[in-house]
């Protein structure tokens, strides 16, 4: 069968005999440019090389909780509200808050039919103290780890459906994590209904350690099984032209980097070397549980999806080791899905994000739901001739320096709060930001793939820059108005922003929109700005929110956009 039978079913052409199950595995800060997916054999011969790798996924806000939050519920970040890992602008208590326990992917799998299950880490701020206050939402059987153990390898605690928290101290936590999802998928098979599943162990997140002379606490080197501690001892952070590479034109905070010494840098390779080795339980994890969906005979009938919640960064543009930021370490991370109609051993290169993959799983399981991203054409040609290029990045707060050195004193570092455009198509490569500061970043990944070489701050380039014949100008102008469209976009907005400019649809593309005869349309449009760097969304610090709109050539619609609460549903469609 070819493609999604959930459009079998949709059509109602075709009734298929059960819902797929769905396992999910989401890893906790996997990168793929320090090489990770390099190390993981296992996901490659069960996962990549039975599906379909996604090579330009992205989050959308790269930090844990908030893209986390973006994932689950299919919302943008500034949607969400959950910018942070802890109060008051993130975390669980945030998540409560802001309606998410009652209102995301788990609840809506249950109520299409599912049985659902989780074991792992599911947002930061979920402690031994607030796991009961109340219960998160949405699972037929849970094993949740808790903060302040989360992140302590051998020290975790964990709730059962809600008992009184657990601890395995002296156990391996991806192990245990292994184990409670195999035990979670005999329930899960012995009933008939279809299955969610979702495996969340924090392997290659960092340790969390406690000063005990402060108690301060940090996240210093990863812990990793007694039985991995002998591998990768020759791995190296790759020498890239963004190793320890001095940024030429950094904004804000990343200005004026240090360089790192020997010592530093062999600290971070032995950083590198053990994420790998943390990772390893996670790729024995992934060879158990599809062993055990094969022999259980279920396979035909389960997609298995594999992701992280952000990127990561080692040594890179001079950085202690770290996530938050919106270079591609940080943003661009694996996404693999194998299953029904999914072709084996294929890579697709349409742009996707973490918004997208609620959409995904809710189609998949025969009930469409309105949300911020698109249901991913999940085999090539299934995109017919869409357009799939832009991500939309998002980013509130502060960035954490995690290991030994970085930053010093103060090991976080303010005016982190940008917004940042990534488009990806046949013609161009880019990424764009502005920053709280008001700063600009503009690289051409084509040919700068480190984003070293900030454009934007160089006017002797920029000067001679062009794209599709276009000058530096006239390509900012157009970049600049869609991330005035993405950074308030809800529902169809967010997946086809350039309809909200054209409503014509003469424009659906960076490359349509770079004609001159818009050169005056864009000109005239209102700048991204903020007025201040706030740690969370304060619309009112960033700058204006509405925009005009093409009718003609003659005709400017001015678009009123502070009647932020409009109703998901008349406006969006299936993608087909
Ligand atoms: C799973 O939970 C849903 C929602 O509470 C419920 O309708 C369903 O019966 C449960 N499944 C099982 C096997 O108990
Ligand atoms: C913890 O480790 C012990 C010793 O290896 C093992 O017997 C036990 O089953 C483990 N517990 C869990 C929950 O994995
Ligand atoms: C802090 O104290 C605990 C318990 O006494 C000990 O296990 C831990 O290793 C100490 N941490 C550090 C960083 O010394
Ligand atoms: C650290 O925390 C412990 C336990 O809460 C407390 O007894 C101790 O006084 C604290 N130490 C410092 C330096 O604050
Ligand atoms: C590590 O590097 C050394 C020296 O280049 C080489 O002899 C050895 O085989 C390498 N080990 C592994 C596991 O690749
Ligand atoms: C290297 O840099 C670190 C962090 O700044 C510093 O603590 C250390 O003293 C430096 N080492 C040398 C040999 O300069
Ligand atoms: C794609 O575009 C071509 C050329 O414009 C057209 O012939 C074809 O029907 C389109 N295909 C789809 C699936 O829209
Ligand atoms: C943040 O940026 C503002 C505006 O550029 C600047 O005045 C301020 O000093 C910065 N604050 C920090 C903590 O870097
Ligand atoms: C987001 O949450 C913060 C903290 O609760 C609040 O101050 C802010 O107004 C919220 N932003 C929006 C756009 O709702
Ligand atoms: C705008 O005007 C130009 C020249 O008059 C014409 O070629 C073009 O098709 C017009 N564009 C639109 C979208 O109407
Ligand atoms: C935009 O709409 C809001 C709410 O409907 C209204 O209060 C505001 O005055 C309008 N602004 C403009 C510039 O029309």
């Amino acid at each position: 069968m070819k493609f999604s039978s959930a459009f079998l079913l949709l059509s109602g052409a075709v009734a298929f005999a059960k819902q797929p199950n769905i396992l999910f595995i989401l890893t906790d800060d996997q990168d793929i440019h320090l090489g990770s997916l390099d190390y993981m054999p296992k996901l490659k011969k069960y996962i990549s090389e039975q599906g379909t790798t996604f090579t330009q996924h992205h989050c959308t806000v790269a930090i844990c909780c908030p893209s986390r939050a973006n994932l689950w519920t299919g919302h943008a970040a500034h949607n969400t509200n959950v910018t942070d890992v802890k109060p008051p602008w993130g975390g669980y208590s945030k998540v409560v808050s802001e309606g998410w326990n009652d209102n995301y992917l788990p609840i809506w799998m249950q109520n299409t039919g599912y049985n659902t299950y989780y074991s792992g880490k599911l947002w930061n701020g979920h402690t031994t103290s607030n796991y009961d206050s109340p219960y998160a939402g949405g699972f037929n059987g849970s094993d949740f780890l808790l903060d302040p153990y989360t992140y302590k390898y051998y020290d975790a605690k964990m709730t059962r459906n809600g008992a009184e928290p657990v601890s395995y101290a002296g156990n391996y936590s991806t192990d245990v994590i292994s184990g409670k999802i195999q035990g979670f998928l005999d329930e899960a098979l012995a009933d008939e209904r279809p299955w969610f599943v979702v495996a969340a162990p924090i392997a290659p997140h960092s340790t969390q350690v406690t000063d005990n002379a402060t108690n301060a606490t940090s996240l210093q080197i990863p812990e990793y099984a007694e039985r991995h501690a002998h591998l990768f001892n020759n791995y190296t952070i790759p020498r890239d032209t963004r190793f320890n590479a001095k940024i030429q034109g950094g904004v804000s905070w990343m200005a004026h980097l240090p360089e790192l010494n020997s010592t530093v840098i062999e600290s971070y390779d032995e950083f590198g070397r053990a994420r790998l080795r943390a990772l390893q339980a996670v790729d024995e994890m992934v060879e158990t549980l599809v062993e055990k969906l094969d022999k259980a005979g279920v396979l035909d009938n389960t997609y298995i999806v594999y992701t992280t919640d952000n990127g990561f960064h080692i040594s890179q543009y001079r950085l202690p080791p770290g996530k938050e930021c919106g270079f591609d370490t940080d943003i661009h991370i694996p996404l693999m899905i194998r299953g029904p109609g999914i072709e084996a051993n294929k890579e697709l290169d349409i742009v996707t994000s973490h918004t997208d993959l609620a959409p995904t799983i809710l189609n998949l399981a025969g009930a469409p739901k309105a949300l911020d991203g698109k249901i991913i054409p999940l085999t090539k040609g299934a995109a017919g001739n869409k357009t799939y290029e832009h991500t939309s990045v998002e980013y509130w707060g502060t960035a954490l320096a995690e290991g030994l050195y970085g930053f010093n004193n103060p090991r976080y570092m303010y005016n982190n709060t940008y917004k940042g455009l990534r488009l990806i198509s046949n013609d161009y490569n880019l990424y764009y930001s502005v920053w709280c500061t008001n700063e600009i970043e503009f690289y051409d990944v084509n040919t700068d793939p480190g984003q070293i070489h900030n454009l934007a701050a160089d006017s002797s380039t920029s000067a001679t820059y062009t794209l599709e014949g276009r000058s530096f100008d006239q390509v900012i102008a157009r970049l600049d108005t869609l991330t005035m469209v993405l950074k308030s976009c809800k529902g169809v907005v967010c997946t086809e922003p350039w309809n909200s400019l054209f409503p014509s649809g003469a424009v659906g593309s960076l490359k349509d929109a770079l004609k001159p005869e818009y050169d005056t349309f864009f000109a005239k449009q209102p700048k991204v700005s903020y007025s201040a760097c706030e740690l969370g969304y304060i619309v009112s610090s960033e700058g204006p929110q509405d925009f005009n709109v093409y009718e003609s050539n003659k005709t400017f619609l001015k678009v009123n956009r502070s009647d932020r609460d409009f109703e998901y549903g008349d406006d969006w469609h299936l993608y087909t």
